[in-house]
């Protein structure tokens, strides 16, 4: 099952077959791609039924099962259409993450260690400590991560479920990072890894504009490399990179706003010179196509 049409109408015509009625629950069990679809056929099958989300991946376990987005890809982007529609429950099983692919799991991690420098110093630090007990995948940090990056993200939708302002901090690291997953071709990058290499560069750049002190690049640098997140992205043209930001859907007419970390544990949303955005992505790139 992908996000798309297809699958859309696959699911509403199978509801519809089987006479389901407004009283129906759906159970969105599996990753991220069938939470958001899943939970979009149930805000628009008869204007709204119920359901529950079942993630079994843990980037869907600490984010995307939570807040209340649905939706689907158009051939034109990604998650050009959706709805706002929450589920009744999210039921997280930390056992069903032991047969992720390292990769995919490393993913998710970025997502993780994202709610630290936007939100909670105190978490950033116990991930830090913690790192490699998540690396094992040890069951008792999981729970502590699992919990504490879903207590932050409720805690962010509940002030702004439709992301009128405080929402847009947990795409910290995504303005460079979707800019990232398009420029490369969608798949030579998982998100999550792309997060990650756009969390150093929304750092370097709190860095340059606002003085953020730089330790702590250092310091989410070597937790991403513990995390075994990459912390070099591959070359993309710099003028083209700059383009594909302007062009993200969080752009506000035509200037792009950074979600940037003055401090540890604070966002905000900031334009910044473009000639401190290119530096910020030539300090985590390499420097020229391989
Ligand atoms: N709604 C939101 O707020 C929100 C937030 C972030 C991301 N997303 C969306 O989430 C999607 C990505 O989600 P994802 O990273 O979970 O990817 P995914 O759903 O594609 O799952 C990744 C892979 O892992 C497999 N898988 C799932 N659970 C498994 C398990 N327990 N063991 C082994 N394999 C398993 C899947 O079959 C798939 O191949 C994107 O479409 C993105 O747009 C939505
Ligand atoms: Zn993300």
């Amino acid at each position: 099952m992908a996000k798309e049409w297809s699958s859309l109408q696959a699911i509403l015509g199978k509801l519809a077959d089987l006479g389901a009625d407004r009283d129906v629950v759906l159970f969105a069990l599996g990753g991220g791609v069938i939470g958001d679809l899943t939970g979009f056929a149930a805000a628009i099958y008869m204007r709204g039924v119920c359901f529950v989300q079942v993630p079994t991946t843990l980037l869907a376990q600490v984010d995307s099962s939570v807040g209340g987005k649905t939706g689907i890809n158009l051939p034109q982007g990604k998650n050009l259409v959706g709805a706002f529609h929450q589920p009744q429950a999210v039921w997280a099983d930390l056992d069903v993450l032991g047969t992720l692919p390292a990769r995919e799991y490393s993913a998710g991690l970025a997502e993780v260690i994202k709610y630290g420098p936007v939100a909670d110093p105190a978490f950033f630090a116990w991930l830090e400590r913690n790192m490699d007990a998540l690396m094992a995948r040890d069951h008792t940090a999981l729970m502590t991560a699992v919990r504490r990056a879903c207590e932050i993200k409720a805690a962010v939708v509940a002030a702004d479920e439709r992301e009128g302002g405080v929402r847009a901090i947990l795409n910290f690291g995504h303005t460079f990072g979707h800019a990232l997953e398009a420029g490369l071709g969608y798949g030579a990058l998982l998100h999550g890894e792309a997060v990650a290499l756009g969390m150093l560069m929304a750092t370097e750049l709190s860095v340059r504009a606002l003085g953020l002190d730089s330790q702590l690049l250092q310091r989410l640098k070597s937790l991403l490399e513990r995390a075994q997140l990459p912390v070099r992205a591959p070359y993309l043209d710099p003028e083209r990179f700059l383009q594909l930001m302007r062009g993200d859907k969080k752009a506000a007419a035509g200037s792009i706003r950074y979600v940037l970390i003055p401090v540890l544990g604070q966002a905000c949303l900031q334009v910044a010179p473009d000639a401190l955005a290119l530096e910020a992505i030539a300090s985590h790139s390499a420097s020229v196509t391989k």
